[in-house]
């Protein structure tokens, strides 16, 4: 620790109990208190901890904004969590050049600000956008509603400066649209989740703002409905700019919590074309013509920049809603981002009601479902070992349905722990090589370990909940 203070100065490491328990956090279900947490400011400083941590042997645990669903930034073997916040700086952008280089701990929304005057944005958009931070992003291949349209993070990644295990940094990729120059080192750090190096600087592509945009509200009798109007828009062809899915329980909850902003409906569906005016208009008028005819009870379209604010607003607040929908309950992510074939989505949210009733579980499925990516949050009560075992049962058959479906276990938020024992059924041809890979780049394995394929055991260990059969 010594070392490690003269390395960065003392006002960059912390080990008072405050800081140390609250950076044991990220929004999963997780808890581990590390030993230190460190806040670099530049890449040197980076470099220079993990050449005192390599010679050591101390585990160290990057973390972004800590927004992450599933434990990635839980330093699940204590050591350092280094938080990037105060690497925030936006260090060049080039319309020109058609990119924008940015430190890890830049804030989506700071980059997305600072983009728009220049008619520009980095398009992912997350849902967590206010908090995430680009290192995260980039070490989760993180998106969100608007990926159907303009892709994940790993579209936009042209290059990135990482320090190895060893403290040595790697310039990886170029300031280029195009680079064929042998392995594609930048892309490797893409899903990483910390586990192959520090990302420290990222260089991105930058996309061109849409002029205008327009939104259509369907509410359907049933998910099989909506499920099938997703796949006839797609098939059009038409790809929307976002569409969002919501169950009856997302429905309910979001009424419940801001006061009926939505319809009353079994399934509804939120659409959202963009583009050149009159391009939004003809799109606009097929979503409207393809909801009714897929059986749709409501349609509302809207140009309104307010009423299209309050609808994404209330998709936004799914997850709280959820929170507060059963008093004693938590809402937790655990299967909570399986992507599927976009024609599977309807067979995917009766398969996850069925299992939910198996399991006597409240389940709610929402998402973007033109990307085939849906969540699942589940109320449990977190003081009740009984109601975790349930809800862990469920989320296994939850995965299980889903790759019998040609689906995956996770679209946007990443493996780290709640979704390591099923990421390991369905990818067990790769990591073998994945294993490969890290002894090459962290031969003392220090690099957020325990997490990906190295997590043994039940997901419901290190829980942050006080159910005592839980806690290591
Ligand atoms: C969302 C997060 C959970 O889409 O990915 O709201
Ligand atoms: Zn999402």
């Amino acid at each position: 620790m010594d070392r490690l203070r003269e390395a960065v100065g003392p006002e960059a490491c912390s080990n008072r109990t405050a800081d140390l328990y609250t950076y044991g956090f990220d929004a999963s279900i997780h808890h581990r208190t590390p030993d230190m947490v460190i806040q670099p400011r530049s890449t040197d400083q980076v470099s220079e901890v993990m050449r005192i941590a390599y010679q050591h042997g101390i585990p160290v645990v990057p973390r972004g904004g800590g927004t992450g669903l599933c434990g990635s930034a839980v330093p699940v073997q204590g050591g350092i969590v280094m938080d990037m916040s105060r690497m925030d700086s936006i260090l060049e952008i080039s319309v020109g050049d058609l990119c924008c280089v940015v430190e890890a701990g830049c804030v989506y929304q700071d980059l997305n600000d600072a983009l728009a005057p220049h008619g520009f944005w980095f398009p992912p958009s997350p849902g967590s956008s206010d908090a995430c931070q680009i290192g995260g992003m980039v070490a989760a291949n993180a998106s969100g509603m608007k990926a159907v349209k303009y892709g994940a993070t790993r579209d936009y990644v042209l290059g990135l400066t990482f320090v190895k295990a060893n403290g040595d940094v790697v310039k990886a990729g170029t300031r280029t649209l195009k680079d064929s120059s042998g392995y594609q080192l930048a892309r490797l750090m893409v899903g990483s989740e910390g586990t192959l190096g520090i990302i420290t600087d990222v260089t991105l592509k930058i996309a061109a703002r849409p002029k205008t945009s327009a939104m259509v509200l369907a509410a359907f009798p049933d998910p099989e409905a909506a499920g099938r109007c997703v796949s006839a828009i797609i098939a059009k062809p038409l790809i929307p700019s976002s569409l969002e899915l919501m169950d009856s329980v997302s429905i309910d909850a979001v009424n419940k919590a801001l006061g009926n902003p939505l319809p009353d409906c079994k399934a509804l569906c939120m659409i959202e074309v963009d583009g050149e005016p009159e391009i939004v208009e003809k799109e606009l008028k097929i979503v409207e013509e393809v909801a009714r005819s897929e059986g749709a009870i409501t349609v509302e379209a809207t140009h309104d920049r307010k009423a299209m604010n309050r609808w994404n607003n209330s998709r936004k607040a799914i997850m709280t809603s959820l929170a507060a929908l059963r008093p004693g309950y938590s809402s937790v992510s655990l299967a909570d981002d399986m992507v599927l074939p976009i024609s599977k989505i309807p067979a995917a949210v009766v398969a996850y009601q069925r299992i939910a009733e198996k399991y006597d579980v409240t389940v709610a499925t929402y998402g973007h479902a033109a990307d085939g990516n849906l969540h699942t949050k589940m109320l449990l009560d977190p003081n009740d070992a009984d109601s975790w075992q349930r809800g862990e049962k469920a989320v296994d058959e939850i995965f299980e349905a889903t790759l019998a479906l040609g689906g995956s276990v996770t679209g946007e938020h990443g493996v780290g722990i709640s979704k390591a024992p099923n990421f390991h059924k369905e990818r067990s041809s790769v990591i073998p090589t994945m294993v490969e890979i890290k002894k090459a780049m962290d031969p003392k394995n220090i690099l957020n370990p325990g997490k990906l394929d190295q997590w043994e055991g039940s997901i419901l260990r290190m829980l942050r909940y006080p159910c005592s059969e839980y806690q290591d």
